[in-house]
């Protein structure tokens, strides 16, 4: 038997781990939703979805991984000593395997953007630019057009990247890489905020971000969505942190770890909010309007508000603009690199492939499945599909094994089993987060979106067509019936195993 490969210290797998928390979630997204959602009063429903379910959730994966020392399909496995159990195992693998094929075009986009940024290439209307000349958006998703070669080419180099990393082992390339990438990102995030504080207008925008407004907490969407975020950014639900908790050494605490990972995660995604919104407020000021008309999110907000903001920078804008979309892939990779190893990890698991050729396969069908994000009806293809993934694959996984833990292994068990070698322990209220609150918010969630689609499209401003949607959905479905036949074709029982605690 090959042995399981460790991280090389404590520091190493914090580092890798942070690094898979820290992505696009904490810099688009974060900032935007604190400002929808109530401003700085928006910190209590988000302290509250963490404490309640992002750090309980993040306990029980690493934890999962730590103590069974499996990937994530056969750590389910093992732990209820079912067979049947692999499935939520393999629907997450297959779902990061969905996630990442289009997380890594926005990485493949940010890559084309930082070559763009030295010069300005956006030129003066970065709208235009990035829909129409970059993308080539058709408008609709079943209209592709055809396969933007540029994008085609970065998506291509950016795998590459990601199958150098992943390929030469937990050691010796996630850790070694994430080991240099997570401080650097620190260090232009600080210099992005300390910069961005300073230009005219900045502190208007921080007023913006963080002025709060209790009367939004009267609405239950602003706590679902502090719910979402904080699933997202802590990369839970999709078997990422069972593979990184699964590599481990035996003794390892847990819940320490945990903590650390999450304060982590939100301090940067707290910090991203002053450099975003500093800069908002920028040009805010520059074009004589409110904040809230050019506030955005998301692939709008890096690849349209910021470009158009560099460039009213004049003297020394190129460098700001390099060292954004520079953190923008730093952060982006090593949320990559960790989607990668949960395939990977899974088929070196399962089906007892070497670590090379388990990469090369991930990497490969990844790549092929993110091709159709490269066309022209591309960008609509990829926000449908982050919205699915988003909540079937993420939100029904974390459900899942919330239920699994808390009621079929029982909590009680696994909560002694992980402070048993923890520095800090987890109390009863461990117990009752992962037996109902998290699987009744996650559940909430899932009907509460499937009933807006359902009824309104997606998305509710300019629906997509009906077959989109549809057509959509079934390649959800497809995943997860394919996650049964992975279950089926497991050459490898773990079901009788013994733990090593
Ligand atoms: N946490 C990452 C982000 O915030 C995304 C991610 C989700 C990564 C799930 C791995 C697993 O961008």
């Amino acid at each position: 038997m090959v042995k399981r490969e460790h991280w090389g210290t404590r520091y190493g797998f914090l580092m890798a781990a942070i690094g898979s928390a820290i992505g696009l979630g904490n810099i688009w997204r974060f900032p935007y939703i604190t400002y929808k959602s109530g401003g700085g009063a928006f910190f209590i429903p988000y302290l509250f979805a963490l404490i309640t379910a992002g750090i309980p959730l993040l306990v029980l994966e690493i934890g999962l991984g730590a103590k069974t020392r499996r990937s994530s399909p056969l750590a389910f496995e093992k732990l209820t000593g079912k067979k049947r159990y692999g499935w939520v195992g393999w629907w997450a693998t297959i779902g990061s395997l969905l996630l990442v094929s289009y997380y890594s075009v926005i990485m493949a986009w940010t890559l084309s953007y930082l070559i763009k940024a030295p010069t300005l290439a956006w030129g003066t209307d970065p709208n235009t630019y990035f829909m129409k000349d970059f993308l080539g958006w058709t408008g609709n998703p079943l209209n592709l057009g055809g396969i933007r070669l540029e994008i085609l080419i970065a998506l291509v180099v950016v795998w590459t990247i990601n199958w150098l990393i992943v390929g030469k082992g937990v050691r010796k390339g996630i850790e070694c890489v994430t080991k240099i990438m997570i401080p650097l990102s620190w260090i232009i995030i600080a210099i992005l905020v300390i910069r961005s504080l300073t230009f005219p207008g900045a502190m208007e925008g921080v007023n913006w971000y963080l002025n709060p407004d209790f009367s939004k907490l009267r609405n239950p969407r602003v706590w679902l969505d502090a719910y979402g975020q904080v699933f997202f950014t802590l990369s839970v639900g999709q078997g990422a942190m069972i593979i990184y908790g699964s590599y481990l050494k035996g003794k390892s605490d847990i819940v320490n770890n945990s903590f650390i990972i999450a304060f982590a995660d939100s301090i940067f995604a707290f910090l991203a909010g002053f450099a975003v919104f500093g800069t908002l407020g920028f040009m805010a000021s520059q074009m004589g309007v409110g904040i809230d008309e050019v506030v955005v999110s998301g692939a709008e907000l890096a690849f349209v508000t910021y470009p158009k903001a560099i460039s009213m920078l004049g003297a020394g804008s190129g460098i700001i603009g390099v060292l954004f979309f520079f953190l923008l892939l730093m952060a982006g990779l090593s949320s990559s690199i960790c989607l990668t190893e949960v395939s990977t990890g899974g088929l070196m698991g399962s089906f007892k492939m070497s670590r090379k050729k388990a990469a090369t396969v991930a990497c490969g069908v990844s790549l092929l499945a993110g091709i159709i994000y490269t066309t022209g009806g591309g960008f609509g293809w990829l926000n449908l599909m982050d919205n699915y993934i988003n909540y079937f694959s993420l939100a029904l996984v974390g459900a899942l094994e919330a239920l699994l833990i808390g009621w079929v292994f029982k909590a009680r068990r696994f909560r002694i089993w992980v402070n048993f070698t923890s520095e800090i322990c987890v109390g009863r209220w461990w117990d009752w987060c992962i037996k109902l609150v998290t699987p009744f918010i996650l559940v909430t969630t899932l009907v509460w979106t499937s009933m807006s689609i359902l009824k309104a499209g997606y998305p509710i401003e300019a629906p997509y067509p009906s077959l989109a949607l549809l057509l959509g959905f079934l390649i959800i479905l497809a995943g997860m019936i394919a996650a049964f036949l992975c279950v089926r074709l497991t050459k490898v029982d773990v079901t009788r195993e013994k733990f090593k605690v």
